[in-house]
């Protein structure tokens, strides 16, 4: 478990995170979301304690991070923004440096370099240059040394930038494979991504925390209502009415193939409608949640935090 309390970061006169709280639960994958320079980052360089905040506190498996920082460290597996690159080294070569620096040796150091090569399907190339190694294999490669001292938590910093679509997949499904046995903050720009990847999302605004929680919840908070399609085998304006009537139907709109229902988020059981349109002698052909795209609630979110169009 992660916890964050109040975390506040300055450079000078400069608040670049202002008072940031929330939680992560164990087995969480969150996705940490927000436009270039809101902070994630820096987030995330203080809960791996490469940074000190300047107020605030932050806890990671019980442990205050002020208090014990090597400790927190050997829980976490980090992949930093740009992960750093030893282009002259091979493989195996990097993974026993990176072992040395997390204090492991001997017998130690190879079995979790065994284990790492493993678990990310190194074997092919762990005698190769790093810097011959296409981008999707130098991101396994920082993934791996993150795994090396077999932590419970990973904090990636946009793990899939600079990947073509097919590394992207690649490196998108290791992910969704460790988030079974680790738990995950990941940041990343790519919002389909997350909709794949996290059970939750975090959208973090000029140092701010906008908005917390699954997708559902989000675009409830944003746009307090959804739309629903209906399909039914006669289209006609009697299914209009008759829809209509129902309490919490806030709009029914007829298209040439269907109907689009708004209702309020505080109307829990959408089946009354189908039920409605059965009792009445229509038969439905199609009924589903129009969903939102992620897009569409992280742009509403930020042109809400910068007072614009809504
Ligand atoms: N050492 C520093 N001194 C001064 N300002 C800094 C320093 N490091 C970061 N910042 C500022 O802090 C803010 C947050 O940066 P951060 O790197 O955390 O953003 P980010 O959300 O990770 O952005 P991106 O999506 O571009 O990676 C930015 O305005 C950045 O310029
Ligand atoms: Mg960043």
């Amino acid at each position: 478990m992660i916890e964050l309390k109040g975390i506040t970061k300055k450079y000078g006169d400069r608040t670049v995170l202002n008072s940031i709280s929330f939680r992560v639960e164990k087995g969480e994958v969150l996705g940490f979301l927000g436009p270039n320079g809101a902070g994630k980052t820096t987030t995330m360089r203080i809960i791996t304690g490469y940074l000190s905040p300047t107020m605030g506190e932050v806890m990671v498996e019980g442990y205050d991070i002020k208090k014990e920082p090597v400790r927190v460290r050997s829980i976490i597996g980090y992949l930093p923004e740009l992960a750093p690159a030893y282009p002259e080294m091979t493989v195996l070569g990097y993974l026993k440096f990176m072992a040395g620096i997390k204090g492991l040796s001997g017998r130690y150091s190879k079995d979790a370099i065994d284990r790492v090569i493993q678990r990310i399907s190194l074997d092919k190339v762990k005698d190769r240059i790093i810097g011959n190694l296409s981008r999707g294999y130098r991101q396994r490669v920082g993934i791996a040394q993150a795994l090396l001292s077999n932590p419970s938590i990973l904090i990636l910093d946009e793990p899939t930038v600079g990947l073509d679509p097919e590394q992207i997949i690649e490196i998108r499904n290791l992910i969704r494979e460790l988030g079974s046995d680790h738990t995950i903050i990941l940041s990343t720009h790519v919002l389909p991504e997350v909709t794949v990847t996290c059970n939750r999302v975090l959208v973090i605004n000029d140092g701010k925390l906008l908005a917390g929680g699954d997708y559902n919840m989000l675009s409830d908070d944003i746009y307090r209502e959804r739309t629903y399609r209906l399909v039914t085998t006669r289209l006609d304006d009697g299914v209009v009415r008759l829809i209509e009537s129902i309490d919490g139907i806030k709009a029914v709109e007829r298209h040439d193939d269907g109907f689009t229902i708004t209702i309020d988020t505080g109307f829990k059981n959408p089946e009354v409608i189908t039920d409605a349109v059965f009792k009445a002698g229509y038969s439905v052909a199609e009924f589903s949640s129009k969903r939102v795209s992620l897009e569409d609630v992280y742009i509403k979110l930020l042109s809400h935090d910068r007072g614009g169009i809504q």
